[in-house]
């Protein structure tokens, strides 16, 4: 069936008000562009005229501002599911305007395919390569779009000439049963591949090919600096004890690690120590410094759902696909993050804690528990499965003025059943093995800055200190009590919380 080549505008022509839009990518990386920017200004249109427009959006995970962007500004989005890191996007879910479901991103998938958010209208596909017969090769990232395009009732792909087709064998495309005839994901070790280096749809479902040369609008990072640097080096540290006390096997683990710049750092500061073997890396977004490892022979083999690259990056693995083909692979989400094999695999987490109470329990989602930062990305689908799960944070932001570890979290997304190591720049808190009280003092004394010790140890001092997880109820929230009010959690006054 011959491919039907329509412009970005004529294809956003194609998507109704209310519809339910699956997109490609994962990250910024491999993700939708022109069709989503055609459909804010068509969504903008619509709202001259009088006329409501707003669709449902469901993505591997964020995107960049040619798509979550514009269409937040746009007033395009009713409702949205998972991940983001957009600005106006989270402006907009902040000021109440958008329905976000932050769900944990191996979900998203299979959640459509149980039909959790209804029908999917339409699969919006950034593909380098699409073919007559209706094969689909994915650009930088695999996300949800198997699933999207087995659903959609349309497709339409963007053919992107600023992806190369040198991509088209990093891709492993498979798609699990559900139950009751879901079987294990035959994944044994990191490099297995165990399914297609292509999506295939039904050719009759592609509506249109739209022809773009728009390069992926990922951000770079900022140098490592000295706090990150020390949080890099005191996991590295970290693992190589765990490796001397036979706890990691001498083969060492694969590991995950989140997305920014500390995790950038940290990966760095772990490739470059020479008590670590050369290690695999089983994990969701693929960053530079993992690019450089591979190079270095330090990364033997990288599994992931998006190369999340700066295009110099990016365009260096697409020049060199000789040399990355076999120590690459790109995934869904739904494999990527799959818990099941996570933690078959043994892979050891690292993500990044907005803040930390002194129980154990990680909040990654909400700023002073109320407004949404990004969302809960992979970091769950990850640390309860890991091998060993670390979190890491600064121990304070804001300049001092907000501690990273509080009495209580704010916001919960990782329970104290799930963090078994917490670090900031001050030190590394162990706590597996240790009761809820051991626990308070370890996270107090190794990882809280020296500001807030004192303030913290006086704070247990206010619970009953018997119980089983001594809790003081009026103090808990104090510390972010005393920020909404006076703009610095040192000025705590535990006083004014007696009753
Ligand atoms: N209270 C209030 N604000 C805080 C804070 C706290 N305890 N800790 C950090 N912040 C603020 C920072 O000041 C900064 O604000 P700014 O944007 O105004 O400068 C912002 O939050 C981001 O902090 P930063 O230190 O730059 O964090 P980061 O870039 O390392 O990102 C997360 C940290 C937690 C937001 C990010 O890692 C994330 O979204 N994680 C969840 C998803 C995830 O883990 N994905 C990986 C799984 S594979």
């Amino acid at each position: 069936m011959a491919l039907n080549f329509i412009t970005a505008e004529e294809a956003a022509e194609l998507i109704n008000h209310g519809d339910n839009i699956g997109l490609s990518g994962f990250t910024p990386a491999g993700t939708a562009k022109a069709v989503t920017f055609a459909l804010a200004k068509r969504a903008e249109a619509e709202h001259a005229k009088g006329n409501p427009f707003q669709v449902s959006i469901f993505t591997g995970a964020s995107t960049g501002d040619s798509c979550d962007g514009v269409l937040a500004k746009a007033k395009a989005i009713r409702y949205r599911a998972p991940y983001t890191t957009n600005k106006d996007f989270r402006n907009a879910v902040n000021g109440g305007e958008i329905a976000y479901n932050d769900i944990h991103l191996s979900q998203m998938a299979q959640e459509l395919r149980y039909g959790f958010f209804g029908d999917v209208n339409m699969a919006i596909i950034e593909a380098c390569e699409v073919t007559e017969d209706g094969k689909i090769y994915l650009t930088a990232a695999g996300g949800i779009s198997p699933t999207i395009c087995r659903l959609a009732d349309k497709i339409v792909v963007e053919l992107n000439s600023a992806q190369s087709k040198s991509s088209m064998g990093l891709h492993d495309v498979y798609e699990p049963l559900d139950p009751p005839y879901r079987r294990e994901i035959p994944i044994y070790k990191p490099s297995d591949r165990i399914g297609k280096p292509y999506v295939e749809v039904d050719p009759k479902k592609i509506v249109g090919v739209v022809k773009t040369d728009w390069p992926d609008e990922a951000r770079g990072f900022a140098s490592p600096d000295p706090e990150t640097d020390l949080i890099g080096q005191y996991i590295s540290d970290f693992l190589v004890n765990e490796m001397k006390k036979g706890i990691i096997p001498s083969t060492f683990l694969p590991i995950q690690s989140g997305v920014g710049n500390t995790a950038n750092a940290i990966l760095g500061a772990l490739g470059n120590s020479p008590a670590i073997p050369a290690f695999n890396v089983y994990t969701e977004v693929l960053q530079d410094a993992v690019v450089d490892l591979i190079r270095n022979e330090r990364v033997l083999f990288g599994s992931c759902c998006s190369l999340t690259l700066t295009n110099d990056s990016l365009n260096g693995i697409y020049k060199d696909m000789d040399f990355f083909k076999d120590k690459l692979v790109i995934r869904p989400s739904e494999i990527s993050n799959n818990p099941e094999v996570i933690r078959r695999l043994g892979v050891i987490s690292i993500n990044t804690a907005i803040e930390g109470d002194i129980y154990g329990n990680v909040n990654s989602t909400h700023i002073m528990g109320s407004k949404m930062m990004n969302g809960i990305g992979g970091s769950g689908d990850f640390t309860r499965p890991a091998y060993i799960s670390i979190f890491t944070t600064p121990s304070t932001a804001k300049g001092g003025k907000i501690s990273s570890i509080v009495p209580f979290v704010a916001h919960l997304d990782h329970t104290e059943h799930d963090v078994n190591i917490f670090v900031t720049e001050q030190g590394v808190a162990d706590l597996r093995g240790k009761g809820p009280k051991e626990r308070a003092y370890e996270i107090i004394e190794k990882c809280a800055h020296p500001d807030y010790k004192q303030i913290l140890r006086d704070y247990l001092k206010y619970t009953d200190g018997k119980s089983h997880t001594p809790v003081w109820f009026n103090g808990a929230f104090a510390l972010h009590q005393t920020f909404m009010e006076t703009g610095d959690m040192r000025n705590i006054d535990w006083s004014k919380y007696f009753k």
